[in-house]
């Protein structure tokens, strides 16, 4: 596998200097990526030494390359994973077919809307965290969230590479408009709704890198069985970025949960207003934050019964989340699938054609890999020999996409009135007062190995470095 070349202006593996007219486009967007990122990346960052890690080549060997960098000088990139010899179309309409080295002109409109869709996210989330850097608990977690905000910014490149070379002007269009938009902004939002919400404090950050980023593994997931080869091969580079953040957000979590164990232990104590005092979360508070960005993510997968879906599939622009694993026919053409809907005021499952349901089946894909995490909280939980268990909320609570949009439902599943979601609106979801309370807790600690009160340290570091090592040198 070739090494990249980080003499070019844009590193990248794709012989980006053999296509001077794409060169050339790709180098008159540079300059507005990196304005943007003096706008919208990390506040206050400029002149920070950050220990990252950076591509050199995307061989598992070459990936992650550790080193002091300041961020304004990482060196984005457009990487792809290698070409797979003789790639075929493994599912849809088109199975068996030769993989797509061009864009069909009949997909273009929908490539380009997946390819933007994707994209749009990726900005979105450094947008969301960029004040986080100004109340990390640690130089262990700064460092953590600058390594996202960069990665972040990356697979942004990795899509505009995409539309740039395929798309020819509306591509050269979009990428300008991915710059444009701005998560939150009244005007001109973000496209997708998780992505304008707030990222306030800390324990949004772990939770959104926990349930958000595990929606960006699992929507990328499903363009690397793209019949589009090279979204395909860009989609493969980017999930071995997404792990990480996965894992800074479970561990982020764990940590908190941790720490609240140890003063509810100390204090023998489980109620809520003493764990605050004593400066840690109390569980309950973990529980209605986690219910919030469970369900605001779930609803990331769309609605529950979508054409699109069926057309983004049958086309081979989009698979299932391993698709190359399962074993049925992979066209999925006289299969059904279970949705919920509300049949006078209840719930009921309803058997609907699979085809129009796969953002429900991505969806459910997604549920059971959260759980996994949840459970591994609880374990935390379990072994400070406390009684308290987290959980996922049901799927139809505090839906505001698809046919369960706007419904009353609580955590547990059952249909309430107005009346009663009004009454538990904030026992279920952090309102005004949980999140003051948590905004409280954030200040910057910045002692190399000294962690901020509400938060355990990780068991190890990064790179095999201490927890003390400095991972961020302020200047
Ligand atoms: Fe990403
Ligand atoms: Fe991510």
């Amino acid at each position: 596998m070739s090494t990249i070349d980080y003499s070019d202006k844009i590193p990248n593996n794709v012989n980006l200097s053999e296509d001077r007219t794409l060169q050339r486009a790709l180098e008159h967007w540079q300059p507005g990526f990196l304005d943007w990122w003096k706008d919208m990346g990390p506040d206050n960052s400029r002149n920070f030494d950050v220990y990252l890690r950076t591509a050199i080549s995307v061989d598992p060997s070459g990936w992650a390359q550790f080193g002091y960098v300041k961020m304004p000088d990482y060196r984005w990139g457009i990487f792809l994973n290698p070409a797979e010899a003789d790639r075929k179309i493994h599912f849809g309409d088109h199975q068996g077919e030769a993989a797509w080295q061009d864009v069909p002109g009949e997909h273009r409109a929908n490539l380009r809307r997946i390819i933007v869709t994707q994209g749009d996210t990726e900005p979105a989330s450094v947008e969301q965290q960029r004040h986080l850097g100004l109340t990390a608990p640690s130089l262990y977690d700064m460092r953590n969230l600058f390594q996202v905000n960069v990665e972040e910014g990356r697979h942004l490149w990795a899509m505009v590479y995409l539309l740039h070379r395929y798309f020819g002007r509306d591509g050269r269009e979009e990428a300008e408009a991915l710059l444009a938009r701005r998560s939150g902004d009244a005007d001109n939002p973000r496209i997708l709704g998780a992505f304008n919400e707030k990222t306030p404090d800390w324990l949004s950050f772990f939770m959104f890198t926990y349930f958000t980023d595990r929606d960006g593994k699992f929507q990328v997931a499903a363009l690397a069985e793209s019949g589009f080869d090279r979204l395909a091969r860009a989609a493969k580079f980017m999930l071995t970025e997404e792990a990480h953040h996965m894992f800074g957000g479970e561990s982020g979590v764990s940590r908190v949960v941790q720490r609240t164990c140890d003063v509810m232990n100390q204090l023998k104590t489980d109620d809520p207003a003493k764990v605050r005092a004593a400066g840690a979360i109390d569980l309950p508070t973990i529980q209605r934050y986690l219910n919030f960005h469970f369900s605001v993510t779930i609803d990331l997968f769309g609605a529950d019964q979508s054409s699109n879906a069926a057309i983004f599939y049958s086309s081979g622009l989009k698979g299932r989340f391993d698709e190359g694993k399962r074993t049925d026919d992979h066209k999925l053409h006289g299969s059904n699938y279970p949705v919920l809907d509300v049949v006078d005021g209840g719930l009921v499952e309803r058997e609907v054609p699979m085809l129009n349901a796969l953002n429900e089946v991505l969806r459910d894909d997604y549920i059971k890999d959260s759980i996994a995490g949840v459970n591994r909280w609880n374990r935390v939980i379990e072994k400070a020999g406390i009684p308290f268990r987290l959980k996922v909320p049901h799927k139809a609570f505090n839906r505001h996409i698809g046919t369960l949009a706007g419904l009353r439902v609580s955590p547990e599943g059952k249909v309430v009135s107005e009346a009663e979601w009004k009454a538990h609106e904030n026992e279920w979801l952090p309102g005004a007062e949980a999140r003051a309370f948590v905004a409280s807790l954030m200040g910057r600690v910045v002692e190399p190995g000294k962690f901020a009160g509400w938060i355990a340290p990780p068991v190890m570091g990064i790179n095999r470095q201490p927890i003390d090592f400095e991972y961020v040198r302020f200047n």
